[in-house]
């Protein structure tokens, strides 16, 4: 009984401990390690579950919010405005969204639409959200484009600055990051990427770093895989170990919330090659094994890799 009542209380602890934060690129902002994404809980949680979900982060030292136009169609952007406003935070984080228009006129209307529902007058990033084909970085990188639309924005202060998402098409991300100044890029940095044998770390990741810019990781769960693994633990381990800037991760509740933050504040060693190699069969497994629609992202991957 004392045992239990013991780890209770360590475990309170470690939630109460302060959040490790980490210099984003240089764009003068210590992130929390842990950002707290913007999917989940915005369609399956009301607004007063969502606005407490969202001010526990920030109460427990979750400074860093992602969130994206097209999330919820709306919800994520409209109920991290509410938790905004309620917890009179505004000032005291950090707000990435994400514009998913390429053209000039469609973006600048998507970011009218994100100040207004994020009840804010400037977005700290703001992401070119899923860049994942050639054809999408020759819409982006064309004339009259969304960055057009983003510079204008950001002139105007309601913007402080640019950066770019994508989850598939490493190549497509190293070439767009040579061609236009972006300050961030945000990619999956999961042991399930490695399991199917398709990482960003390699060539994107070292390139970022070389321009300075911002890193941030997404898919240290795998988007949900991780609930059919047998811990989450080795997964942020693996994640939160490498050289990036601040891991954005998915929660639908304040009890997840809870349990990842418990680990991010716990100063988990990096995984050792042994563990790694260990834990590649149960990831590639649970990846193969996940519904059609993730499945058929498995195989764009592996699409991607042949003809990359
Ligand atoms: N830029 C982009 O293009 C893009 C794309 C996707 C995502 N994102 C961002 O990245 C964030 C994370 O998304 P992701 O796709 O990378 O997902 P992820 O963080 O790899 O996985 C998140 C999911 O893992 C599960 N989970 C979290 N904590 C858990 C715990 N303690 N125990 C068991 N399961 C747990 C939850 O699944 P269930 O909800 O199913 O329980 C949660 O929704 C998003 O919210 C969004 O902000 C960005």
């Amino acid at each position: 009984m004392t045992t239990v009542l013991e780890n209770t209380s360590a475990q309170e602890d470690t939630l109460l401990a302060p959040m490790p934060l980490r210099p984003l690129g240089n764009l003068g902002w210590n992130a929390s390690l842990f950002t707290i994404g913007g999917v989940k809980w915005d369609t399956q949680r009301t607004d007063a579950e969502a606005v407490q979900l969202l001010l526990r982060a920030y109460e427990l030292g979750v400074n860093t919010f992602d969130t994206a136009h097209a999330y919820g169609g709306g919800e994520s952007e409209r109920k991290l405005g509410l938790a905004l406003e309620e917890g009179g935070i505004r000032s005291k984080v950090w707000v990435n969204t994400k514009v998913i228009d390429r053209t000039y006129d469609g973006a600048k209307r998507q970011i009218e639409t994100s100040l207004q529902r994020l009840r804010t007058d400037y977005v700290d990033l703001m992401f070119v959200h899923s860049l994942d084909t050639e054809e999408q970085r020759q819409q982006i990188m064309a004339p009259d484009s969304v960055l057009k639309a983003i510079e204008e924005y950001r002139a105007a202060g309601h913007i402080r600055h640019v950066g770019v998402s994508g989850h598939w098409v490493k190549h497509v991300m190293r070439r767009i990051l040579g061609e236009y100044d972006f300050e961030a890029v945000l990619f999956p940095v999961g042991l399930f990427n490695i399991a199917y044998n398709y990482s960003f770390l390699e060539e994107v990741l070292p390139f970022a770093r070389e321009r300075g810019m911002a890193v941030l990781g997404m898919k240290v769960f795998g988007a949900g895989r991780v609930k059919v693994a047998r811990s989450i633990e080795p997964y942020l381990r693996y994640s939160l170990n490498l050289p990036i800037d601040t891991a954005v991760i998915g929660v639908d509740s304040i009890a997840q919330l809870e349990q990842n933050l418990r680990l991010v504040k716990g100063d988990l060693p990096p995984l050792t090659q042994e563990e790694i190699a260990a834990l590649l069969p149960e990831a590639r497994e649970i990846t193969q094994a996940w519904d059609e629609g993730e499945f058929d992202f498995v195989q764009h991957y592996l699409e991607a890799e042949k003809s990359g």
